[in-house]
């Protein structure tokens, strides 16, 4: 199946430009989130620290790394200053302390693989998982903002891919598709690769910022203000790249034998990382490696029946994006 058929971009490809800026626009949220947000974070700041005096909240994930659409849910890590054996006690306690102050469907979800406490603030709205301690999140979430403050275009496509994954169904790891953060991680990826490149690799660079946490040395070139123009000798346009992100995924990568690194910036092979058989259920049928965490496989959640739905996903997308007269419109369908 492997480059089937790469093809040749289509000549009105700059046609779909406005049309597809028009969607991303569409899903920008507006500035009366941020202080939703930041109110609801207030309050549980006030009420955590009833019990933890000592504790700090960090938001992480699509509200804090700017990739975040309209309404969607928040995030955050409880970060508790000592260590702790048992999160699950520490969780029932927070869902009570939470529970007893007006917020909704309150929830301590202690046997997910990231476990949390899920609640619902009647007042702005807002939906929101606590984790705990869970500062890696915290700090790849870092990594993605500053990904986004170098190229717009990065911003753009990672939000067409989502809207398109979100509208199709393949957004969903307790089916056996892809997390928003691995979607995220694949258009990095795709941009670092684009020739000129459109982002640079910022953990191959000078070390400006650098954090252990968990054993992890997270280190990167995080000064962001010098790299502005990095992407400016490209000039591919946001229908270029998602037309070419589409085809990525259908016809050109291997899926037998690459995995993508943004940490390197560019692919590697599963023989060096040793994901070429199952492990436990581990598959390892589509690899994206975490920048941080390197042995885990964002893929890990795809399973055999889920592999053939998001390549036939992908295939769709490229094919409509390559053919189809009103794309935007068809690439977006409800499954
Ligand atoms: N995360 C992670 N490892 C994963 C999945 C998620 O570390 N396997 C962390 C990342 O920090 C990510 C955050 O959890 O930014 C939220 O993940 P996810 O919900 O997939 O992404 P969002 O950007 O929040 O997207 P959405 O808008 O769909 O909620
Ligand atoms: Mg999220």
């Amino acid at each position: 199946r492997m480059l089937k058929r790469q093809m040749e971009c289509r000549s009105d490809i700059h046609r779909l430009n406005a049309p597809l800026l028009a969607i991303y626009e569409s899903l920008i949220p507006p500035k009366e989130e941020k202080t939703k947000q930041q109110q609801l974070l207030a309050l549980l700041e006030k009420l955590v620290w009833k019990e933890w005096p000592q504790a700090k909240l960090f938001p992480y994930g699509s509200c804090v790394n700017d990739f975040g659409v309209s309404r969607s849910d928040i995030d955050i890590c409880l970060a508790l200053n000592e260590d702790i054996n048992n999160k699950s006690e520490i969780l029932l306690k927070l869902a009570d302390i939470l529970q007893s102050d007006n917020l909704q469907n309150v929830q301590a979800l202690t046997r997910a693989r990231v476990p949390i406490v899920k609640l619902m603030d009647p007042v702005t709205g807002i939906s929101c998982d606590i984790c705990i301690n869970n500062v890696l999140a915290v700090v790849n979430t870092k990594l993605l903002r500053d990904y986004a403050q170098i190229d717009a275009r990065l911003r753009q496509l990672a939000f067409i891919v989502k809207h398109w994954a979100k509208s199709r169904g393949v957004n969903e790891t307790y089916r056996g598709t892809l997390s928003s953060y691995a979607y995220v991680l694949m258009c990095i990826h795709f941009l670092q690769q684009r020739r000129p490149a459109i982002l640079p690799c910022l953990q191959g660079m000078e070390k400006t910022y650098n954090v252990t946490v968990d054993n992890i040395e997270c280190a990167y070139f995080d000064q962001i203000e010098k790299l502005h123009n990095f992407g400016s000798s490209n000039k591919e346009t946001v229908a270029q790249l998602v037309w070419g992100f589409f085809n990525y995924w259908a016809y050109g990568h291997d899926y037998a034998n690459s995995v993508i690194s943004v940490r390197t910036g560019s692919i590697i092979s599963k023989q060096e990382k040793d994901w070429t058989r199952r492990i436990g259920n581990d598959r390892h049928l589509i690899c994206i490696e975490d920048p941080f965490e390197t042995s885990h496989d964002l893929g890990r959640v795809v399973d055999k029946f889920s592999i053939r739905v998001l390549r036939e996903e992908f295939e769709r997308a490229a094919d409509i994006m390559q053919f189809d007269p009103n794309p935007c419109v068809k690439l977006f369908e409800p499954y």
